[in-house]
């Protein structure tokens, strides 16, 4: 097992297979224009499953695929196959906007995907126009609906909550996720790179959350946790179950076991974090297995991030990053760090 400083073992890999979004969500790409990676710099599939070879010799044992949205890397599914063949790896998902997601759903789950989650923040269509610059709500509901039909282990919701926004449908998305037997888990709007329209006035804080689902459906009670994922988990009196992901105001940066590759190949450790190290090259160099393996080693021995618990603990917290230093370094962006 590798651990760093703090003790946190290097256990959960999540991966983004591309900097590219057919969605514009304004808490994570509000810009009219981007810088993206330059193609030639993506890994390929052979690259990145060489990559996760090592990592999960070093004790990766979760992998999560993301993007940007990973379902815009044309044939993913051959990507699930070559990863499914790590067997220590018992957890192998995908965090998707669902667009896409209709037509590869049952392709994935047969290449070996076990668990997907889908971003949905609203259920009104012409909300997600204005918000996301996408009119293709109908194309997410029906990737949540092939999702639910493809057998998956799981298939889970992400709501990021946003005040003005969507903090009115938190109740219809509970019973949305309901009617379906699937998870939702609200979000608190984090202040990440590419969030240039954070202001902690917008978040909508996991009380918050909390308070207004018991005034609605009675008790919450919190269910006990694995102690280290993001999400707390709650259930309600007739059994149905949901969670809250409070980076924001409940950081959870002690139990953060996660890693970070970018789609050309940074190894990231903290999603606000600044550090990285860049295995592209040394794959590219004719680095060995042992090499790589060694400098991402001292890397994460070295690694002492909190990054949510830094901020939360500023005065007066703003956005992490100007647009200028989004720009000058694409990597600090949360669709290019895959969230
Ligand atoms: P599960 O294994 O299903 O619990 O997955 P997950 O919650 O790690 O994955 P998902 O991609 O659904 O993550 C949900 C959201 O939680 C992300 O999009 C982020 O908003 C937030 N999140 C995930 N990992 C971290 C992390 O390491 N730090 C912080 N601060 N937030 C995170
Ligand atoms: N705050 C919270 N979550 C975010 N995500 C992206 N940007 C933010 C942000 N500013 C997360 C959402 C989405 C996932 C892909 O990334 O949870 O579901
Ligand atoms: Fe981990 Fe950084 Fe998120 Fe804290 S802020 S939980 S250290 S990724």
């Amino acid at each position: 097992m590798t651990v760093d400083v703090l003790g946190r073992p290097l256990r959960n890999l999540r991966i983004s297979v591309t900097d590219r979004c057919n969605m514009r969500c304004r808490y994570c790409m509000p810009e009219a224009e981007y810088v993206w990676l330059p193609r030639e710099s993506i890994l390929t599939f052979e690259e990145i499953d060489r990559l996760a070879g090592i990592f999960v010799g070093l004790g990766v044992r979760k992998i999560r695929l993301t993007g940007g949205e990973p379902l815009l890397r044309h044939a993913l599914p051959t990507l699930v196959r070559l990863l499914r063949r790590h067997e220590a790896v018992r957890d192998l998902a995908l965090t998707t906007n669902g667009i896409l997601l209709a037509r590869s759903a049952q392709a994935l789950r047969e290449a070996g995907l076990r668990r997907v989650t889908v971003s949905i923040d609203t259920l009104q269509p012409e909300r997600m126009v204005a918000f996301a610059r996408s009119a293709r709500h109908a194309e997410v509901l029906a990737g949540i609906h092939a999702a639910t039909a493809a057998g998956f282990d799981s298939v889970k919701l992400n709501t990021v909550v946003i005040r003005g926004y969507n903090d009115d449908e938190v109740l219809d998305l509970l019973t949305f996720a309901r009617d379906r037997g699937l998870e939702v888990r609200f979000i608190e709007y984090m202040d990440v790179g590419g969030a240039t329209d954070w202001d902690q006035r917008k978040v909508v804080s996991q009380q918050e959350i909390l308070a207004s689902i018991a005034a609605e459906h009675g008790p919450v009670t919190e269910l006990h946790q694995s102690g280290w994922a993001p999400a707390e988990r709650f259930r309600l009196a007739d059994g149905s179950t949901f969670g809250v992901i409070a980076s924001t105001t409940a950081p959870f940066c002690r139990t953060c076991d996660r890693a970070r590759l970018t789609a050309d190949g940074t190894f990231l450790l903290c999603l606000y974090g600044e550090r990285g190290l860049d295995l592209r090259e040394l794959l590219r160099t004719g680095a060995s297995d042992e090499e790589i393996a060694g400098r991402i080693r001292d890397t994460w021995s070295s690694r002492t991030d909190r990054g949510a618990e830094v901020r939360a603990a500023l005065p007066d917290r703003g956005i992490l990053h100007q647009i200028d230093s989004l720009r000058a370094d694409p990597r600090r962006e949360m669709h290019t760090r895959g969230g």
